[in-house]
């Protein structure tokens, strides 16, 4: 019933639309923003952005989950839009984190550093709640994004544990999520293993040119 009376209510194609501009807008950004460091012949801390839109189905169900009414959807749930930085090394995520920060066309409302404060599954990644002003055909409006900025090495822990825990429908045995556990440290273990095999690199070059 709770959720024939949010599809009727919500104009979803009405909605959605701004927050689909944003998705593509933000890519675009973030992506221009890796080009102009190869030009430049800077490093780029940045190794690949990807973006996703919510599907009206996922916001019912968080709205549902949350008891959001659809008046409040657009204020409450703050990831309708997804943006996705994957960065190679672990010390490259604080860079895009400042890049964020300091940029003037976003305001960052929250930040969560589940890397040092890492989830109990073994999740790690750094989120990032922004809010992003638009200019629309039908005047300005202000959208709220979730940007989750992670190594390689915590995406694929990330990717693969979510598709298993949606197999589960969540509920994932606990022997399993030992193991998975397990794993997302053995992920991190590599991340901070390539770390230091690239301090060593630089510094050895750093040498040389001496
Ligand atoms: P949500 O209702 O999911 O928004 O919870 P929240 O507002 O407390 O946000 P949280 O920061 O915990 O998680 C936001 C997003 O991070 C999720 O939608 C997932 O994409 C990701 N995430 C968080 N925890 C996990 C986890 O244990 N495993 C995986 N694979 N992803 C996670
Ligand atoms: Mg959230």
């Amino acid at each position: 019933m709770r959720r024939g009376v949010f599809v009727e209510i919500v104009n979803w194609k009405e909605l959605l639309y701004p927050y689909e501009q944003a998705v593509d807008e933000l890519l675009l950004k973030f992506r221009c923003l890796d080009k102009e460091c190869r030009h430049l012949g800077i490093y780029s801390p940045i190794d690949s952005v990807t973006g996703r839109l919510k599907k009206p189905a996922s916001i019912l169900e968080k709205a549902g989950k949350k008891q959001i009414p659809p008046e409040k959807i657009e204020e409450k749930i703050e990831d309708i839009v997804g943006i996705r930085i994957l960065c190679q090394f672990v010390e490259d995520i604080e860079k895009v984190v400042t890049m964020v920060q300091s940029r003037k066309d976003m305001t960052v409302l929250e930040e969560r550093d589940y890397i040092t404060n890492t989830k109990p599954s073994g999740y790690r990644s750094y989120h990032m709640i922004i809010r992003y002003p638009l200019s629309t055909a039908l005047g300005p409006k202000e959208v709220l994004a979730e940007i989750q900025i992670r190594t390689n090495a915590m995406n694929f822990w990330a990717t693969a544990e979510h598709s298993l825990r949606y197999k589960y429908s969540g509920n994932i045995p606990e022997n399993l999520q030992h193991r998975l556990r397990i794993c997302a440290e053995a992920a991190f273990h590599l991340d901070r293993e390539m770390s230091t095999i690239r301090e060593e690199i630089t510094n050895a070059q750093r040498l040389n040119e001496i």
